[in-house]
């Protein structure tokens, strides 16, 4: 459903540099799968997240979305970031309900949704407060939500546990499965997590430094719920690192 064919990217810098980000990226996502993408700082992880997400054009090449070619933003994607993105002058039901807003949907609507998505995340009872009075791992919950509500069919998260605590990401891990067996998204989400992808993915891309290419897809094919500590899933990090160790080797000059 979700299909990146040919795709090229090339950044022109300031002082006239050009940046090769991303060559040749074909890959195919089925529908509800969980596809977690790895690879070297700088390999283009992120361009290729923007530009599906309409943010980016590429070069060359396109992304088509259930047969549709995709050429801006739109509500069938949602999106989480790395840096909590929240608005810090809107509560958390605010931030949840910003681009019902914008499309108008009337107020008693916003908050029945606003409600079911924020049970969702387990923080009915902060719908009032504001993002400073919250944790991160909490922050990251309402940009949970807040891609949610707009019930799109593709949730791209650009490595959004990466500044929590250990346990705090472990606990959100646990809490996204769930969410994800609960509202049957596909899932595109970035990690520099070797344990984090074998843990969430069904399928692990693994790119080349850069120019970024796609390296080699690995199907994780352990059953759910997942056991961290198991032989098997061992096996994977043994793989998914050694993939990645001899890329990140080449990244270092
Ligand atoms: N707006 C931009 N202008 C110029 N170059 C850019 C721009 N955005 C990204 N780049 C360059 O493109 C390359 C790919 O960047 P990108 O952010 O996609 O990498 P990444 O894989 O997400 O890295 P990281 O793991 O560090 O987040 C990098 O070399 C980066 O410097
Ligand atoms: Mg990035």
């Amino acid at each position: 459903m979700l299909s990146i064919k040919g795709i090229n990217k090339t950044y022109h810098t300031e002082d006239g540099d050009e940046i090769l980000a991303l060559t040749d990226i074909d890959l195919t996502m089925e529908d509800k799968e969980f596809v977690c993408f790895i690879g070297p700082s700088g390999c283009g992880k992120t361009t290729l997240l923007r530009i599906i997400a309409g943010l980016e054009t590429p070069d060359s090449g396109t992304i088509f979305l259930n047969n549709e070619p995709i050429k801006k933003p739109g509500p069938d994607r949602g999106m989480v970031f790395q840096e909590y993105s929240l608005f810090p002058w809107r509560t958390v039901q605010k931030n949840i309900t910003f681009s019902l807003e914008l499309k108008k949907v009337p107020k008693a609507q916003r908050e029945d949704i606003s409600r079911r998505y924020l049970q969702l995340v387990g923080l009915s009872k902060f719908a009032n407060s504001y993002p400073h009075e919250l944790s991160g791992g909490m922050k990251q919950r309402v940009a949970i939500a807040r891609a949610l509500v707009n019930d799109p069919k593709v949730l791209l998260m650009d490595e959004p546990f990466g500044a929590v605590d250990a346990q705090t990401r472990n606990r959100l891990q646990q809490e996204l499965l769930k969410i994800w067996e609960q509202e049957r998204k596909t899932v595109l989400f970035i990690t520099h997590s070797v344990d984090e992808a074998v843990y969430l993915a069904d399928r692990v891309v693994v790119f080349s430094s850069r120019p970024g290419r796609i390296k080699e897809t690995i199907k994780i094919d352990l059953p759910r719920p997942r056991d961290r500590t198991s032989v098997d899933a061992n096996m994977y990090r043994e793989r998914l690192l050694s993939s990645l160790g001899a890329e990140i080797e080449n990244t270092i000059d």
